[in-house]
């Protein structure tokens, strides 16, 4: 099947663009790299050892982005592209409508036009607000504490609102849980930029020397050891549940809705005991304030996707630490500088591609 990706490059995007690629999929990616970088495709194409479309398109260009779609022809799209700074959505909120809900209807709008109505939205488990009723399950009553998580939910309503309108949109809402981990090559991973907002890269790069010392926000929730519990996803896992969405979409109409956890959680102490052990290296750590915002406990109730799409997690929290401790040491400063910018379309295929600007094609599905 022909698939476009958004955000392809990304964390979670490039991780599934791999799996589509050895699933036979055909992939065009669109992304701007504000938050990634081509050479993380560039590794997905020497893995895959298969070629990818790529294009340096922003969700705000809709005259680019209509363009592509009328060229590549997707029969379905994968949307990771989206601003994930839960801090700076507060600070920044209209960046992040625009950005997020803006970029997204541009995007439904270049979909129609093309006559791709199959969707799977990267959607999240902030959406379930505050809410103290655990475990998580797709009926609970949704809502937001920031704009960054305020855009999701609106993403997800506008969306139920244009299936009941159309029938002939096929739509999946994954709502993450807390992504973590990376392929098993430590070729591909997290990259972020900047002083990481989450927990596991801030660990990992506590533990490879790059920061001193992991800040746990409060040790006075009613939690096993008074830090903060969250339900932990390894990113291949993550990857693995979109194309399961997508194959049961094949063959639906409407808005389906999936938790993507594993259904149990880990603490803070936790994932930092994890990474002492693993790595082999201290991680100092200290107590400080809770963070505004943060809930003791979120962890999902995934039987609705084993059900349904007849996924579930397969890997746990040593694994995770593992494979995400792997990709550190490789890659202890992430993906090397590359201003994307300064590559016209030819010059980005072809580095992606390798210098040969050509790969054989998967055979499709
Ligand atoms: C996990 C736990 C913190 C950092 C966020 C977004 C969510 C999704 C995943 C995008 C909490 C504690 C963290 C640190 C700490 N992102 N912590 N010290 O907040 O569950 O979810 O990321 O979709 O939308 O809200 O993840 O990794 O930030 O925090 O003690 O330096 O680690 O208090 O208990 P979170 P997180």
């Amino acid at each position: 099947m022909r698939v476009l990706v958004t955000g392809g490059a990304g964390y979670i995007g490039s991780h599934t663009v791999l799996q589509l690629l050895k699933s036979g999929h055909e992939v065009s990616v669109i992304d701007n790299f504000s938050n990634s970088s081509p050479e993380s495709l560039r590794r997905v194409v020497e893995l895959a050892g298969t070629g990818v479309n790529i294009a340096n398109i922003d969700l705000l260009d809709e005259g680019r982005m209509q363009g592509e779609l009328l060229r590549f022809r997707p029969e379905a799209v994968i949307h990771f592209a989206g601003l994930k700074a839960v801090g700076e959505s507060v600070a920044q909120p209209l960046k992040y409508y625009r950005n997020n809900v803006a970029g997204t209807l541009n995007l439904l709008d270049a979909m129609d036009a093309a006559e791709c109505r199959t969707l799977v939205f990267s959607s999240s488990a902030t959406v379930y607000g505050e809410s103290t009723e655990l475990p998580l399950l797709e009926s609970t009553p949704r809502s937001a504490t920031n704009p960054y998580g305020r855009t999701k939910l609106h993403i997800e309503e506008m969306l139920e609102e244009l299936a009941a309108s159309d029938e002939r949109w096929s739509i999946a809402n994954l709502r993450y849980f807390n992504p973590v981990g990376a392929h098993e090559s430590g070729m591909i991973g997290e990259d972020p930029q900047g002083i990481p907002n989450n927990l596991m890269p801030y660990v990992s790069q506590v533990a490879i020397g790059k920061r001193d010392a992991v800040q746990v926000f409060g040790n006075d929730y009613g939690t096993a050891d008074g830090t903060g519990v969250r339900d932990y996803i390894h990113v291949l896992d993550l990857a693995a549940g979109h194309l399961a969405a997508l194959d049961y979409l094949a063959d639906s109409n409407g808005v389906n809705v999936w938790n993507l956890g594993t259904g149990s959680g880990s603490s803070v102490l936790e994932v930092i005991d994890a990474f002492a052990r693993v790595s082999g290296r201290p991680v100092p750590y200290r107590i400080t304030d809770r963070r505004p915002g943060d809930v003791a406990e979120s962890y999902a109730h995934p039987e609705k996707a084993r059900l349904d799409l007849g996924w579930k997690a397969e890997r746990g929290l040593e694994q995770m630490v593992e494979d995400m401790w792997h990709w550190q040491e490789k890659n202890p400063d992430g993906f090397p500088d590359l201003d994307s910018n300064k590559l016209d379309p030819q010059e980005l295929r072809n580095f992606v591609l390798g210098n040969s600007g050509e790969k054989k094609r998967p055979k499709k599905p």
